[in-house]
Order: structure tokens, then sequence, then C-alpha cells
């Protein structure tokens, strides 16, 4: 595990950035496995700046989000293949053919969960970008008894609901339900980012990086992970690096 400690999120995002910059020049066709929340909308902002330079071509990148909340289009605000074009794609050139969010339309959970694990399977991740929930979540991976290897339909923790019910109106907008690439395709992943910013996350982060291999903390199973790359702020880490 290699952790990078960034003066403030401005400055992490750069380093972000940079780290999925520096993939797509080695390899132009990269998988990315891409994140929402708000932790990213920083280095989506400095990819952007680098796209907009002539420095970064995505041309050959394909993406494959994370998560979606289910009965959302992705015309709705709120969805996550909204947050993604408006953050992301619709400002740099990668391929709508190349874009692949779990649909939050489709109600039939085992045909869309075993449609997502084939488009994984056939697009092998070559950098997966984390956020981490409050309750150690990745994707929408929600503590529990036992984590699922492939794409799952969850029900959201209360925690994160409180954490989401930002982005909505009102807390009974929030969708009980999303689907999440499985906790296997994220461990599967030939690189991990994990992207952190402040205090609110050093009690989580410090646990998942050096608690106890725990359900209950899905991100602990990171430390398993050959090459985690963990991206923080002064907030973030500082009860991990002085
Ligand atoms: C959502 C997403 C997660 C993300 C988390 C943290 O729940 N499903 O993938 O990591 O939010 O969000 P934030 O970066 O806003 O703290």
């Amino acid at each position: 595990m290699k952790i990078y400690k960034a003066r403030d999120y401005d400055h992490l995002s750069q380093i972000a950035a940079n780290i999925i910059a520096a993939q797509i020049t080695l390899k132009p066709e990269s998988v990315l496995g891409l994140a929402t929340g708000g932790t990213p909308v920083g280095t989506y902002k400095e990819l952007i700046k680098k796209h907009k330079s002539g420095d970064l071509c995505f041309s050959e990148v394909k993406s494959i989000n994370l998560d979606e909340y289910c009965t959302l289009a992705p015309e709705s605000p709120q969805s996550y293949a909204y947050f993604m074009n408006d953050n992301l794609f619709n400002h740099v050139n990668i391929k709508a053919e190349n874009v692949n969010i779990p649909s939050g339309l489709n109600l039939d959970a085992d045909a869309e969960c075993k449609r997502y694990d084939e488009v994984i399977k056939k697009n092998p991740i070559d950098l997966q970008l984390l956020g981490l929930g409050p309750n150690g979540h990745i994707g929408f991976n929600e503590p529990d008894a036992e984590l699922k290897l492939g794409t799952n339909h969850v029900s959201l923790a209360q925690a994160t609901i409180d954490a989401n019910k930002r982005y909505f109106e009102r807390e009974e907008d929030v969708p009980k339900t999303a689907y999440t690439m499985g906790m296997g395709s994220i461990m599967h992943s030939r690189k991990v980012l994990l992207i952190a910013s402040g205090e609110g996350k050093a009690e989580i982060l410090y646990k998942a990086l050096k608690g106890p291999l725990t359900t209950q903390v899905p991100a602990s199973l990171l430390q398993l992970h050959r090459d985690l790359i963990v991206v923080g702020d002064e907030g973030s880490l500082k009860f991990l690096v002085r």
C-alpha cells in the first residue's frame, strides 16, 4: 500500500488526476473503474483541464462505474449516470459506447447484475478509483455479515441515506436500493486508487487501512490488494500519517 498525503483537497485532486492521467498515457485503451460522490469531483475537474490543454485523450478509454441508484433514469440529476456526464464525460472525448454504468431502470435485479458482471469480465479494470463511504462502504457495498463477489442489488444503509440525502430535495426521495459492483470485481482491478478528504473521514480511513479485516468495514478488504494507492489530505490522514 502506498499512501500519499496531500496538502489540501485541491492538491489531493491533482495527485489523483496525475495518477489516472499516467495510467491513460501508458495505456490509452485503459479500462477505468470510476466513482461518484463529492470526493472525486475535483479529480474529474483536473482530468478535464488536462484534456482541454491537449495533454490527455480519452478516445480509447473505457469506463465502468461502480454503482447506480435503482429506479433513477440517467436523465435524473440525482442519478450517477447524470453525475458522470455532468462532472466528466460531457467534457472529454470518451466515446458514449465505451461508458458503462448499471441501469437503475432495469428492475430485474438478477438480469442487471448478470449483464454488468459480463461487462466487467470482458473489460478487466486497469485502475479502480474509489471514494470511501462514511461507514466504510466502497461502491455501495455496505457493511454486512457477508459481502458479495459480483454485482449485487443492495439495500442502502441508513448512514448512506443520511450522507447522500444532501443531493435530494427530501430524504424520502433517496432511493432505498442500488446496484453496485461487487467486492470481487473491485479486488480484481489491477490498481486501486482510494481517495478520502477531510477530518470526517479520518476515523473510518484509519479503520479501513489499519483496522482488522472485517465485512463490517468493506474498505478494510483493500488491505489485501496488491496495488493499493491511497491519496488523502491532512484531515483524512490525521491518524495515519504525521
Ligand atoms: C456514495 C457512493 C460511493 C462514494 C461515497 C462517498 O455513497 N456510492 O461510491 O464513495 O458516496 O461519497 P463522498 O465522496 O461524497 O464522501
